[in-house]
């Protein structure tokens, strides 16, 4: 029920500390270790390549854990549209592993690479939030990502689940190789947690941001590096597809290719920016789009900030930044469809659970 709430997504935006906390309780075992099937583990520790096939939200939930296991398992990964690899099947590794990953578990898309995949009998793993869905019962190993019924038609607390679950898994595999195991996460989900409450305490800040930078506009560019090109492209699809504001996200690098020439004087633009290790490509990036008129909203993280950013996220690890920076665009799609007058849960021409190809 979403009870005092006026729409479910609201609600279901709100919930993403307490869903990240819970993962961390099913997760953690009583010595503080990770809980996860030894089958599974030896399977991913096996393996030579992990493929991640998913779509829309999940799909960009998968890049982020492409750089989650890429940079905390060292293991190599590929993430793909499942559509696209089902028809489009790329030359795979000799010991490949399967991940799928999907809010519903009923996605025909995914669903269709995973009945090829089985065929070719290699081992699958499927991340959902719905037990005893299709895609849990016809892989060979489930890890349910406990956000709870998601109801609204856009996605967001599974979004989030689905990178904790991810990060647990990529520090799982990564002990298993013995990389130096420094990092806790479990201590690093729940700091994440704490962000995360932090700015879904500051809607009347993403309120005003959607006033001043998207009230009259009818588009609005997504830009950052790394994980927060993800963050991006998820923060674009949100905008799109529940106020139907024409959104895109970009690669900050990538925008003086092609995408420069249609910022206009006003163009509104959200970059995101918490990757240190870009944070001057970034800078840059805002100041050519800048220069060409837009109107540039600056989300950065604490230590990277300048004084004119618009939003400053608390320090999290640098890969699970998106956990923190997801919200702040959850909370501004939402509002930009709240004043267009939108139906916020049931946005026009979108099916909660998409069961044909
Ligand atoms: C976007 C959204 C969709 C789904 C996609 C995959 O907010 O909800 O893009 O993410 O249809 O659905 P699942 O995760 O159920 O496979």
């Amino acid at each position: 029920e979403k009870g005092l709430y006026p729409h479910y997504m609201l609600k279901e935006i709100d919930e993403q500390p307490l869903v990240i906390r819970k993962v961390i309780s099913k997760y953690q075992d009583s010595e503080g270790s990770i809980r996860i099937d030894a089958g599974l583990r030896n399977r991913l520790n096996e393996a030579d390549r992990i493929y991640i096939m998913a779509c829309g939200t999940s799909y960009h939930a998968g890049l982020v854990g492409k750089q989650l296991l890429e940079k905390i398992a060292g293991i190599p990964v590929e993430t793909h549209i499942a559509s696209e690899f089902l028809y489009n099947r790329p030359i795979l590794s000799s010991k490949p592993f399967f991940i799928f990953i999907s809010q519903s578990g009923e996605t025909a898309d995914s669903r269709g690479v995973l009945v090829t995949i089985k065929q070719l009998q290699y081992p699958t793993l499927t991340i959902t939030n719905v037990p005893g869905s299709t895609l849990s019962r016809e892989a060979d190993y489930t890890l349910l990502t406990y956000a709870g019924p998601e109801i609204a038609v856009a996605s967001t607390k599974a979004y989030t689940a689905q990178i904790a679950v991810l990060a647990i898994l990529a520090f799982d595999v990564m002990r298993e190789r013995e990389r130096a195991p420094h990092v806790n996460p479990f201590h690093e989900l729940s700091i994440a947690a704490n962000a995360m409450e932090i700015m879904i305490n500051k809607k009347e800040m993403m309120e005003e941001i959607v006033w001043q930078y998207l009230n009259a506009s009818r588009n609005c560019f997504f830009i950052g590096r790394g994980v927060d090109y993800y963050v991006s492209l998820e923060g674009a699809l949100k905008l799109k597809e529940i106020s139907y504001i024409q959104a895109e996200g970009f690669a900050g690098g990538e925008l003086k290719h092609g995408t420069i020439a249609l910022i206009e004087e006003g163009t509104p633009a959200i970059a995101i920016l918490t990757q240190a290790h870009v944070r001057a490509n970034m800078r840059s990036n805002v100041q050519e789009i800048k220069a060409r008129g837009a109107h540039v909203c600056t989300i950065s993280m604490e230590g990277l900030e300048e004084s004119e950013d618009h939003m400053v996220l608390p320090v999290v690890h640098e890969l699970l930044t998106p956990l923190v920076s997801v919200i702040p665009l959850q909370l501004i799609a939402y509002y930009a469809a709240k004043y267009r007058g939108c139906d916020i849960d049931k946005p026009r021409n979108l099916a909660k659970s998409v069961t044909v190809e």
